[in-house]
Parts: structure tokens; C-alpha cells; sequence
């Protein structure tokens, strides 16, 4: 299902303070596996994300998702295959929106999109009953702007 194969990129190459991110690194996990990346900081955790998703591009190496090579895919199309929760979760959501507009922007994620209203009740509903699962009290906030959060 994701495949990293001989991954390598170098920050600054040959200045003096260049930097080794991802060395060659390899990973292949199968649908329904997980994995947890365990390093200290500046050990490229961070790199290995971002090059999975796009964000960063690999001096050598390849990504694959479902066997496909997205390795030169920018963010937005890899995007339809893959889904990130960032460190920053702010990074992650649009700020100004509701919970419940960016649950309905994750859901429509990499489908295609017309000009009609996307939340409605029945969409409302089944966020409601995946955000209580959480216990976070989210399913009552589903109108409130995701910067009034906390
Ligand atoms: N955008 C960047 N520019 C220059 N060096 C970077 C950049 N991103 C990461 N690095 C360097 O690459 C190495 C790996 O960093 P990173 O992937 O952020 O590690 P981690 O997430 O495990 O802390 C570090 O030495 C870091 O300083
Ligand atoms: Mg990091």
C-alpha cells in the first residue's frame, strides 16, 4: 500500500552545513498495517512525512501508493490518495470555518466538487456521531469556527 524505496535527501548539499535527512530509507507497509516512527529530533521523522505527502521532493529515491509511483505528484494531486494530521493540527484545518465545513472538506477530499450547498442535516448527523466517539464534546460545536476552539 505505501511503499518508500531508497528514499534519499540532502539539505545544503556540499555546504558546510549540510545535511543528511533521509539517508536511503526504505519502509513498505501493506493495507492495514501502521507504523510508528520512533527518532530523535532532527532525525528526519519529519522529512519522511513530508516526502510521503509531497511536501518535500526526494533527491533519489521513490514513493509509491498502491503501487502506483507518486513520487513527482505535487501536494494537491497526492492528496486525493493519502490523508496527513500535521504536528501543528492549525496547519491542518482551515481556521475561519466550522468544524463541521472542515469535516465536510476532509470528507470530500479528492472528489470531485460542484457548486451546491455541501453541509446538510444528514451530513451534520453522521459527523455528529463520529466526532462524540472522541469524547472531546466536538459533536456539540459543529457550528463553531475552528480559531474559537478551546
Ligand atoms: N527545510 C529544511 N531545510 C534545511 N534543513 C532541513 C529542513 N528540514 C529538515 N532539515 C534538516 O533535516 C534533518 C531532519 O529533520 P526533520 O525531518 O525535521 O527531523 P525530525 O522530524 O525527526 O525532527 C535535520 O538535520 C534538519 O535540520
Ligand atoms: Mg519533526
Amino acid at each position: 500500500m505505501l511503499d518508500i524505496k531508497s528514499a534519499r535527501k540532502v539539505f545544503y548539499k556540499g555546504q558546510p552545513d549540510e545535511k543528511i535527512a533521509l539517508n536511503g530509507l526504505t519502509l513498505s507497509l501493506k493495507a492495514g498495517e501502521f507504523g510508528v516512527v520512533i527518532g530523535s529530533n532532527g532525525a528526519g521523522k519529519s522529512s519522511m512525512l513530508n516526502a510521503i505527502s509531497g511536501a518535500l521532493s526526494l533527491d533519489s529515491g521513490q514513493v509509491l501508493i498502491n503501487g502506483n509511483d507518486v513520487t513527482n505528484m505535487p501536494v494537491h494531486k497526492r492528496a486525493a490518495r493519502l490523508a496527513r494530521v500535521f504536528q501543528d493540527p492549525m496547519k491542518g484545518t482551515a481556521a475561519s470555518m466550522t468544524v463541521g465545513e472542515n469535516m465536510l472538506l476532509a470528507e470530500l477530499r479528492g472528489k470531485s466538487r460542484g457548486f451546491r450547498p455541501g453541509l446538510n442535516a444528514a451530513r451534520l448527523a453522521a459527523y455528529k456521531e463520529r466526532l462524540a466517539v472522541l469524547g472531546l464534546g466536538l459533536e456539540n460545536r459543529l457550528d463553531t469556527k475552528v480559531e474559537l476552539l478551546s
